[in-house]
């Protein structure tokens, strides 16, 4: 059983939460039959304030092929959202009629208000330039299947680390874990936020270091985990436009890179990764948007309670 009853931020889990429901992905990957009707007669409610294709669907997907039944909308605007209604009454509401709610809005804390305002689950599905903890779960499973553990790891993050919100979130949960060495590879203007640096990684003694250039550290790492230029978070497009094409990542940068490293994006990607690259072993981006897929099914069975 987990502890907590929503999934907020990355920290909601103790490690061993974070285990068992990694096994149970695991136990559901060689087993979908076994779990096909778990969640029969449950439903999921899919508030999405900000476009998605990954999170929203493969949520969907995750409830479906456990047996339940999915509700929601992924525009607000086709919603009463549009005439003023606030988070507070729209959980309170759904609540009325599903069993787990999956929101994604872009004002950070907007899912924490929702679960102030209902005893049913709530899940974060990334809030703003903040925290996308469903997103961790997914590169946490995805590392420790293809590495073989998430210790002892030199992890790149590159390019837009001030308002990818999935670069914040696995740098708070990587940091649990033993041995582990973060570099920051961003432009100046897109460098991780001084409370990441300060209250994460400096608290908790993480070796880290910061650079403008990949090509000089691609040897050194065990995952390289590409974003791309968050362009929706940017207050003028000039500046997105002169920032978006900081780092593209082609076949020829990826010989500098160990024969065993792992190329990572939590998608989608614009033009950070040439198309070229998706046939390197090294490129597991599409595994990883799988097993986010069965990672969102354990975590629907954890929250849910459902054996
Ligand atoms: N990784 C991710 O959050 O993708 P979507 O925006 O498509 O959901």
């Amino acid at each position: 059983m987990l502890k907590a009853k929503h999934l907020l931020d990355p920290m909601d889990f103790t490690l061993d939460e974070l285990e068992e429901t990694f096994q149970l992905a695991d136990h559901i990957i060689s087993n979908p039959q076994k779990f096909s009707h778990v969640c029969e007669g449950k439903i999921l409610a899919t508030l999405f304030y900000e476009p998605s294709t990954r999170t929203r669907l493969s949520f969907e997907a995750a409830m479906l092929r456990l047996g339940g039944n999915v509700i929601g909308f992924s525009e607000p605007n086709s919603s009463s959202v549009s005439k003023g209604e606030s988070i507070a009454d729209t959980i309170r509401t759904v609540a009325c009629y599903a069993d787990i709610a999956v929101i994604r809005h872009p004002k950070e804390g907007a899912p924490k208000i929702a679960a102030m305002n209902t005893t049913m689950p709530v899940i974060n599905a990334g809030d703003g330039g903040h925290q996308h903890p469903t997103q961790t779960l997914t590169d946490l499973l995805t590392i420790r299947n293809i590495k073989g553990g998430l210790s002892n790891l030199t992890i790149g993050v590159c390019g837009d680390l001030k308002f990818g919100r999935t670069v914040h979130s696995l740098i708070k949960a990587m940091c649990r874990y033993e041995n582990i060495k973060f570099v920051l590879i961003s432009p100046e203007e897109l460098k991780v936020p001084n409370y990441i640096l300060s209250e994460v990684l400096k608290k908790n003694n993480i070796e880290y270091k910061e650079t403008v250039t990949m090509e000089e550290v691609l040897g050194e790492l065990d995952v390289l985990y590409m974003t791309r230029v968050q362009r929706e978070r940017f207050f003028n497009e000039e500046d997105y436009v002169r920032l978006k094409d900081s780092y593209i990542l082609d076949k020829d940068k990826l010989k500098y890179a160990k024969e065993d490293m792992i190329v990572l994006h939590p998608l989608p990607r614009v033009n950070e990764i040439a198309y070229e690259v998706d046939n390197d072993p090294r490129a597991c981006y599409f595994k990883q948007a799988q097993y986010g897929m069965y990672v969102r099914m354990a975590l629907i069975s954890k929250l849910l309670g459902v054996r």
